[in-house]
């Protein structure tokens, strides 16, 4: 029988958030109902209600998040009632053309639930990138269950979802980060922090974060950044090529998702290095390179989405390093709130005082 829950809406462009009961179906053929039990706020949530993304109003809020599978719909075998997991916004087809080469993290057809939920009126409701997890209880895609090792805190493996598998998986699958590299990461906040921690745990030599703020650079250095420039004091350029013999860093991770930031990137790589840009643009950026320094520098120029992440194969990888203390999630963890806080949360978000306000449900 369907259930009656409580969910975080965006009912429309720029009106604030409200809590509504939601009707969540019973899973259909390879869907799941999870209970949840964390949810960060993302700047994607954020997005949302501000109509940036689309205007699919009422957007059911919530995407980075850990809980336990409730029930599962005819055909699912790969979670089972109880499993402890970690939602993720790309369930992969396995047979579209990138997933039959091999590369299911690149998955061009990935999927969500079929069944939608709603309001006690019938109005359906979009989930925030397929997911909703503001929310008691939601419905999703199996697929889009990764099962974890359940002693995590759902709090910080719930963090994994999104924007710490972004930066994180912007160094280590995307840059390719390996020992001995030097790597530059700017805009340190969740993303780019993630990036730092990631860089380090690849074994980069050197680590150097920027950003405006000198906060989020203290916790880039308690994080594993060797070095740290602050970019208003500082021509980050300049002061990334001192900090590598005159060279450049081997890869640079744009963390902040703007022309001005892509540019200081391009040109604080060495010769023949990358370039991660993990941060978000809006359509109206435009960005202009001299074509002979894109060609002359050589190297790669590389986009990641979701940290080019593998969620089968990625999460719980993370998360067994996060129980052996080898990846500080909980450093992510800025504050815990309940479902009548995400309005205020976005006021701290936008402000920079947060990493992640974590929903506790
Ligand atoms: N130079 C350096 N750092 C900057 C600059 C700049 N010009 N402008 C902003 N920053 C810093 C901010 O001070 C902040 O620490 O970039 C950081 C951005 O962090 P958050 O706002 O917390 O965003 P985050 O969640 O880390 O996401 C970063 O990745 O996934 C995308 O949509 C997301 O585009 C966003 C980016
Ligand atoms: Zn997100
Ligand atoms: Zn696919």
């Amino acid at each position: 029988m369907a259930q009656r829950v409580r969910g975080v809406i965006a009912p429309g462009k720029g009106e604030p958030v409200r809590i509504e009961t939601i009707v969540v179906p019973d899973p259909g053929p390879g869907e799941a109902v999870v209970r949840v039990q964390a949810c960060g706020v993302c700047h994607t949530d954020l997005h949302y209600r501000e109509g940036g993304i689309n205007d699919e109003f009422p957007f059911l809020l919530g995407h980075e998040a850990s809980g336990v599978v409730e029930s599962v719909g005819e055909g699912v075998t790969e979670v089972a009632p109880g499993d402890f997991v970690i939602l993720n916004w790309r369930a992969v087809c396995g047979q579209c053309r990138a997933c039959r080469r091999g590369r299911p993290w690149y998955c061009f057809n990935t999927h969500n639930a079929r069944q939608k939920m709603t309001l006690e009126d019938g109005t359906e409701l979009s989930p925030a990138l397929g997911i909703g997890a503001f929310a008691d209880k939601t419905l999703v895609a199996a697929g889009q269950c990764t099962k974890v090792d359940p002693a995590a805190s759902p709090g910080a493996a719930g963090l994994l979802g999104c924007g710490v598998m972004a930066g994180f998986g912007a160094a280590i699958n995307t840059g390719g980060v390996t020992r001995g590299d030097s790597v530059a990461v700017i805009g340190c906040g969740g993303v780019g922090n993630a990036a730092v921690m990631g860089a380090r745990l690849a074994g980069a030599a050197k680590v150097i974060a920027v950003d405006i703020d000198d906060n989020k650079l203290a916790t880039a250095r308690r994080l594993g950044a060797t070095h740290t420039v602050n970019s208003r004091a500082q021509d980050p350029v300049e002061a990334i090529r001192e900090l590598t013999d005159g060279n450049g860093a081997d890869v640079v991770i744009e963390a902040v998702g703007r022309p001005e930031t892509y540019k200081q990137a391009f040109y604080a790589r060495d010769l023949a290095g990358t370039v991660v840009l993990v941060g978000v643009p809006t359509p109206q950026m435009k960005l202009e390179l001299p074509l002979l320094d894109v060609f002359g520098r050589g190297g790669a120029l590389k986009s990641s989405w979701y940290g080019d992440c593998l969620p089968s194969r990625d999460f719980p990888m993370l998360i067994d390093l996060y129980l052996q203390g080898r990846l500080d999630l909980d450093a992510f963890v800025s504050e815990t709130i309940t479902l009548d806080g995400v309005e205020a949360a976005f006021d701290k978000m936008a402000k920079g005082e947060v990493l992640r306000s974590v929903v506790l449900l």
